[in-house]
């Protein structure tokens, strides 16, 4: 069964590569905070105000917990998600687990312009943006780094990782069974 599972920072380009894992894999593609966003109808900075985070790590987990019983996938997790609540462990129990790894600088560069939709950068200044990744980015390695593939986004193209992962994929999904 083909499920493939992204996950890394904010800005890393989890829903642009997914997008196009999926098409090539033939699967449906589905953006974690996109479905937590149309099951509650709130945005997620409608869902921070009112819950707070603690509030949305629930709403995150109890949403992969329903992937379960679903097909095949193409999934992009919110970037906090393998971090909370031992999802992780049961991202790699759904399907196969990539994390996009980039670094703090060019997440920094990529985010300056798309601070507004994402509560956790709401405010920062391009200096607060950097530091703030460093720090989160560091207290998240540990997490994204229990992924089954590490795929480094700053060597490799968008068009390569969808081969890869097309090639690789049958062979990497007997290995998680
Ligand atoms: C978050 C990442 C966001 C979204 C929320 C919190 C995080 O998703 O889930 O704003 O904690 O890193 P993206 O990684 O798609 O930006």
């Amino acid at each position: 069964m083909k499920r493939v599972i992204l996950i890394g920072f904010m800005g890393c380009g989890k829903s642009t590569l997914g997008k196009k894992i999926a098409r090539q894999l033939d699967v449906p593609f589905i953006d974690a905070d996109k479905e937590i966003e149309k099951a509650h109808k709130l945005s997620i900075g409608e869902i921070f105000g009112k819950y707070g985070e603690s509030g949305f790590r629930e709403m995150e987990t109890e949403y992969i917990k329903g992937l379960s019983c679903q097909g095949e996938f193409v999934l992009a997790t919110g970037g906090g998600l393998p971090c909370f609540n031992k999802n992780m462990e049961f991202l790699n129990q759904l399907g196969t687990t990539f994390y996009l790894d980039r670094s703090a600088k060019e997440l920094a560069n990529r985010l300056k312009n798309a601070k507004t939709q994402r509560p956790l950068l709401a405010g920062l200044n391009d200096e607060e943006l950097l530091d703030f990744i460093e720090v989160k980015l560091k207290e998240r390695d540990d997490y994204y780094k229990l992924a089954k593939v590490i795929l480094n986004r700053e060597d490799q193209t968008a068009n390569e990782i969808v081969n890869l992962v097309n090639l690789l994929h049958p062979s990497l999904h007997q290995r998680s069974q």
